[in-house]
C-alpha cells in the first residue's frame, strides 16, 4: 500500500457545507422544494401484541383535504416478506406497540395528522412479553452477532483458572434501552411516476444505495427504477443505517398517490418504536488475576433482547476478545425475543455497552488488587490480538493511557474508593477507562473522477454526510489522491445516480470511500498521466484489504473523567473529561475533534441521563420525547477535551485512517462509573447512574 504525500489530509479546514447549513439553505429530506406535495401521517398500533379485528376510517376520510387512507386491507401487496420489519401494512397482526397500522394522505400536514388520530382500529389483544430479565426462558444463541462475529468464543479453561486465581471479580452490570434520537427525525419523501415507472425518494438516510437495494425487491422494481437523494442529514447514529418501516410506508403512500411528492416525516415520539434503538443488556463479568495483576481468566457473558419479528444481535462481548491478554477467556451472547420494537445499530453497537461493563470490571479488579487501574491495563497489554493471534497493525492504547494520565493529572490520585471531600461540600473523584473500535472497510464502494473544462476535478461517490463532515473530509482525501489543492476538487455525494457507496456506519466512511477515491485517482493517472486533459475520466473501487489477513486492525483510546457528587441530593456533575485517541491519521482536526467530543458527550449521556423506560403493562417506551428522555445538554457538559496521538498505520488504507465516528463514545460511561465509585465508595452497576441509586446505597 502506498502512502502518498499528504497536504490536505491533516489540514484544519472549515466545513464546506457550513455556510449552507447556517444560512438555512441546506435542504434536509422534508425541505426540498416540491412542486405538488402531499402529506402523509402514520397511525401506530396501541397494543403490544394482537390482531386487528376492525378498522373504521369514516371519520378520518371526512376530514377536508384527506385523499387516501391505507391499511392492511387496501395497501399494495409487497413482493417479499423476508424482512418482517419492512413488511408494512400487509397483515392484521400486531407484533409490537407502535407498529404502523395505517397511513393517511392529505393535501396538508394538519389534515393528515388530524385524520390519523380519527382512524378507529379495534384489536383482539394477546398476552405480551416486553421485559428483558435474567433467566428469561426464551434465551437462545444467535448464529452470529453483528455484523458477522462468532456468537461465543472459548479459549483455555476459564473455570480452572478462576479457581486458581488469587484475586477475582464476579459482577453483573445492566444497561437500559437507549434511543438514537438524531436531531432530524427520520423522513422520507416519495414520488411515484407511473409513466416513467420511477420511484424517487428524498430520504434521511446513512446509505442511499442500501435504501434502494432493500426497497426495490419489495415493489418488484429494478434498481434503475429508484433514485434516492440525501445531500444533508441531521444525524443518525446508526438509526438511519438501514431503511426502517417508514421508508416502505412512504413508498406505499406514493404508489397510492401517483405523481405527488408524498412527505412522511416521523414525529419525535414515533422514533421510539420504529427507528431502532440499543438493546438493554445484562452482562456478567468474571475476572481472575495473579497477585501481580496478570489476567488468568476473563469471562464476559451477555444477555440482551431482540424483537420477535426480526433478529438483531448486538456484539456486546466482542471487545473483550481483544482488549487484554488473559490465559483463558470466554465470551457468550444470548438473546430473548420479545414483543418489542426492532433493536438496531446505535453508535458503537457492541463496544459501547460491552466496554462499559468490561472497563468497570477492570476497575473493580484494580481495586481488589490495590493497584493503579492504568498500571493494571498496561500489565495486561497483549503482544498480539488475543483472539486471532495476528499482530495489531498499530495499537497505541498504552500511549493513550500515558498521555492522558499526564495531561489529566492522574499522578497522586487516591485509588482507594472512599468519600472524598471536594469543592463546595461535594464529593470528588476521578476515573479512567479504555476505548476501542474496529477498523471496518465495507464492501462495494466505487468512485468516479471527471476532469472538468476549467481544470477542476469532479469526484462522485454515493456516500452521505450524516453531519460528520464528509463533504469536507472526503474532498480533502480526494485532493491528496489527485495531488491538487482542495479548491480544485468538486465533490458530489448523496445520490444513487453516483457510483455505489457503502453505508455511513461502522466508522467506515472515509476509510472505505477514501480508498475508492484513491483507486480512481491512481487509475486516472495511469490512463491519462499526471496532467489529464478536460474530459478525462476514471473510476476506482474499494476492494477488500488484504492486509487484514495478516493484521488485526483497531483504534484505541483512553477516557479520563472527574465527577462531583452532591452528598445530599446524589446529583452528579462532570466538571472535566479528557479523551485521548489513537485512530490512525486525522483527516481534518476540526471535524475530527467534533466527532470525539460528540461521542464523549453521548457517552456521558449514556452514563448519567439517557434511558428508555419500557412499561410492562402496555409495551410502550413511556418517556418517548426529549422532555423525558434526557440527552445531555450544553449545560451538562463542562470542560470537555479530546486529543489524539500521531499514529502512522501503513496497513489500514492509503490514507492511514482508522475511522473516528464511534470510538469517542466507547469507555466514557465506564470512566464515569469508576469516578463515581472513587468519589463515593458506591459501585453502581446499573446505568444510568441516577441520584436515586446513590441515595438508596446510603450516600
Ligand atoms: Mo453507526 S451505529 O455504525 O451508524
Amino acid at each position: 500500500m502506498t502512502v502518498v504525500e499528504q497536504r490536505e489530509i491533516g489540514a484544519d479546514r472549515e466545513r464546506r457545507d457550513g455556510p449552507a447549513k447556517v444560512t438555512g439553505t441546506a435542504s434536509y429530506a422534508a425541505e426540498h422544494p416540491f412542486a405538488h406535495p402531499a402529506y402523509a401521517h402514520a397511525v401506530q398500533a396501541t397494543v403490544a401484541r394482537g390482531t386487528i379485528t376492525a378498522i373504521d376510517t369514516r371519520a378520518a376520510a371526512a376530514v377536508a383535504g384527506v385523499t387516501t387512507i391505507l391499511t392492511h386491507q387496501n395497501a399494495e401487496r409487497l413482493a417479499s416478506d423476508e424482512d418482517k420489519e419492512l413488511w408494512v401494512l400487509q397483515s392484521p397482526e400486531v407484533c409490537f406497540r407502535g407498529q404502523f397500522v395505517a397511513v393517511v394522505i392529505a393535501d396538508s400536514a394538519e389534515a393528515a395528522r388530524e385524520a390519523a388520530e380519527l382512524v378507529e382500529i379495534a384489536y383482539a389483544e394477546h398476552d405480551h412479553d416486553v421485559v428483558l430479565r435474567a433467566g428469561h426462558p426464551g434465551f437462545y444463541a444467535p448464529e452470529q452477532v453483528n455484523p458477522a462475529y462468532p456468537t461465543d468464543t472459548e479459549d483455555g479453561d476459564v473455570e480452572a483458572n478462576l479457581a486458581s486465581a488469587t484475586v477475582t471479580v464476579d459482577a453483573t452490570y445492566t444497561t437500559p434501552a437507549y434511543h438514537n434520537n438524531p436531531m432530524e427525525p427520520h423522513t422520507t419523501v416519495a414520488r411515484w411516476d407511473p409513466a416513467a415507472g420511477h420511484l424517487t425518494l428524498h430520504d434521511s438516510t446513512q446509505s442511499v444505495h442500501q435504501v434502494r437495494e432493500l426497497i426495490a425487491p419489495l415493489f418488484s422494481l429494478d434498481l434503475e427504477q429508484i433514485t434516492v437523494i440525501a445531500p444533508h442529514i441531521g444525524g443518525g447514529f446508526g438509526s438511519k443505517g438501514r431503511p426502517h418501516a417508514h421508508n416502505v410506508l412512504a413508498c406505499l403512500a406514493a404508489r397510492a398517490a401517483p405523481g405527488r411528492d408524498v412527505k412522511l416525516p416521523l414525529t419525535r415520539q414515533m422514533l421510539f418504536s420504529v427507528a431502532g434503538y440499543r438493546t438493554p443488556t445484562v452482562q456478567r463479568l468474571r475476572l481472575g488475576a495473579d497477585p501481580d495483576g496478570h489476567l488468568l481468566a476473563l469471562v464476559h457473558d451477555v444477555w440482551e433482547q431482540t424483537s420477535r419479528i426480526k433478529e438483531f444481535a448486538e456484539q456486546t462481548a466482542v471487545p473483550s476478545r481483544l482488549m487484554y491478554a488473559s490465559q483463558a477467556r470466554r465470551t457468550t451472547h444470548r438473546l430473548a425475543p420479545l414483543d418489542v420494537p426492532v433493536p438496531s445499530w446505535m453508535r458503537a453497537p457492541g463496544e459501547n455497552p460491552g466496554m462499559y461493563a468490561g472497563e468497570c470490571a477492570m476497575d473493580e479488579l484494580a481495586i481488589a488488587l490495590g493497584m493503579d487501574p492504568i498500571k493494571l491495563r498496561i500489565r495486561n497489554e497483549p503482544q498480539a490480538d488475543p483472539e486471532s493471534g495476528k499482530p495489531f497493525s498499530t495499537r497505541n492504547l498504552v500511549a493513550c493511557l500515558r498521555r492522558g494520565a499526564e495531561r489529566f493529572g492522574w499522578a497522586g490520585r487516591d485509588h482507594a474508593p472512599s468519600r472524598k471531600p471536594g469543592r463546595g461540600g461535594r464529593l470528588a473523584g476521578t476515573g479512567v477507562a479504555a476505548s476501542t473500535y474496529p477498523v471496518y472497510r465495507m464492501p462495494g464502494s466505487e468512485a468516479a473522477i471527471d476532469v472538468l473544462p476549467d481544470g477542476r476535478f469532479r469526484v462522485g461517490i454515493g456516500a452521505v454526510d450524516i453531519g460528520t463532515g464528509t463533504w469536507t473530509a472526503l474532498a480533502q482525501v480526494a485532493a491528496d489522491a489527485l495531488a491538487v489543492p482542495l479548491e480544485r476538487v468538486e465533490l458530489q455525494i448523496g445520490d444513487t445516480s453516483l457510483p455505489h457507496a457503502s453505508v455511513a456506519g461502522g466508522s467506515s466512511g472515509i476509510t472505505t470511500w477514501g480508498t475508492a477515491v484513491y483507486d480512481a485517482a491512481r487509475n486516472l493517472r495511469n490512463r491519462h498521466g499526471h496532467r489529464p486533459d478536460a474530459g478525462a475520466t476514471a473510476t476506482g473501487t474499494a476492494g477488500g484489504n488484504e492486509a487484514a489477513d495478516h493484521y488485526a486492525m483497531h483504534a484505541f483510546g483512553a477516557q479520563f473523567v472527574a465527577v462531583d457528587v452532591d452528598p445530599d441530593t446524589g446529583e452528579i456533575t462532570v466538571p472535566r473529561a479528557l479523551g485521548i485517541f489513537a485512530v490512525g491519521r486525522i483527516v481534518n482536526p476540526r471535524t475530527a475533534r467534533s466527532q470525539f467530543l460528540g461521542g464523549m458527550t453521548m457517552g456521558l449521556s449514556t452514563a448519567l441521563w439517557e434511558q428508555s423506560i419500557m412499561d410492562p403493562v402496555t409495551g410502550h417506551y413511556i418517556n418517548h420525547d426529549l422532555a423525558e428522555y434526557h440527552v445531555a445538554t450544553c449545560a451538562d457538559i463542562r470542560d470537555l477535551e479530546a486529543d489524539w496521538i500521531e499514529e502512522d498505520d501503513p496497513h489500514v488504507n492509503p490514507m492511514g485512517t482508522k475511522g473516528i465516528g464511534e470510538i469517542g463514545i466507547v469507555g466514557t460511561a465506564a470512566a464515569v462509573a469508576n469516578a463515581v465509585h472513587n468519589a463515593t465508595g458506591i459501585r453502581v452497576r446499573d446505568l444510568p447512574i441516577t441520584p436515586d441509586k446513590l441515595l438508596r446505597a446510603r450516600l
